[in-house]
């Protein structure tokens, strides 16, 4: 039954996902999830560990595995499914993908400097390496140095500025709290409120609670049968838990 907080956002629709289908040679993940995202909304999606978020976002990604068996995506009106990962990038949707896989032998300037740049929309501001920079000091602190001497914590500043570096209009985001200590983890909570400060839409897959409400007007909970177990705005999670118990096990 829908809420009135359910009815009460009505931004235009930028990700579109209806009745996904999502597996591997030898399994079938997600089935039937349906989600949106609106034009500078936030869409927090929350799960165990082994419930398809990531087989989610490399999905909309055009990432490969996973295969895709039926359903739609569309990103601003346009279907994306089957498009190759460089062409849904090239569209705007920018990925930090789980694990930060930022390229180890290339300097943190290196990273930021390969990454092909969509153009930016009339009237946001590009993101720059510069920019980058004084959005995370530390990176212009270590920019000779190799990736993968970071700490895990610099190297995800480095994977979500190097997404950002896409110019994304949509910032996808995979566990960014993985591994992650609470000091650096505040540290780049407070850097994504920043950017949904500043209207940026984001998809974020966590397992972290506290770090997909603070992050999400919406959560969606990826439950036991790949389905979405629960769905509706993070302010009614927050004033009653109970579908955190019973989905995540907390
Ligand atoms: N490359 C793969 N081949 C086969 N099965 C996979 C592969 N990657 C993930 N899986 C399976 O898909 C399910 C969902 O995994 P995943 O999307 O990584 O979950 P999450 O990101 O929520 O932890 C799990 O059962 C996992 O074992
Ligand atoms: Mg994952």
């Amino acid at each position: 039954m829908a809420e009135p907080d359910d009815l009460e956002e009505a931004a235009a629709p930028l990700l579109v996902v209806e009745d996904l289908d999502v597996g591997y040679a030898t399994s079938h993940v997600l089935d039937g999830v349906s989600l949106t995202i609106g034009v500078g909304e936030s869409l927090g999606i929350l799960g165990r560990n082994g419930m398809g978020k990531t087989t989610l976002v490399r999905a909309l990604m055009g990432l490969k595995p996973p295969t895709v068996t039926a359903g739609s995506v569309r990103f601003d009106g346009r279907d994306i499914l089957g498009l190759a990962p460089h062409r849904v990038a090239a569209l705007g949707l920018g990925l930090v993908p789980q694990g930060r896989q930022v390229w180890g032998s290339l300097t943190v300037r290196e990273n930021l400097r390969i990454i092909p740049a969509r153009r930016a929309e009339p009237g946001e501001e590009p993101w720059t390496i510069d920019r980058v920079f004084d959005f995370f000091p530390r990176l212009a602190e270590r920019e000779r140095s190799f990736a993968r001497t970071l700490s895990g914590g610099e190297q995800q500043m480095l994977a979500i500025g190097r997404a950002l570096m896409t110019n994304p209009r949509l910032l996808v985001m995979d566990e960014p709290s993985e591994g992650l200590a609470p000091a650096v983890l505040r540290v780049i909570r407070d850097r994504l409120q920043e950017l949904r400060a500043l209207g940026l839409s984001v998809l974020v897959a966590e397992q972290n609670v506290d770090l997909a409400l603070a992050l999400s007007d919406r959560i969606a909970i990826l439950g036991e049968h790949g389905t979405v177990a629960w769905e509706g705005p993070s302010r009614r999670l927050v004033a009653d838990p109970a579908p955190i118990h019973a989905h995540l096990g907390l």
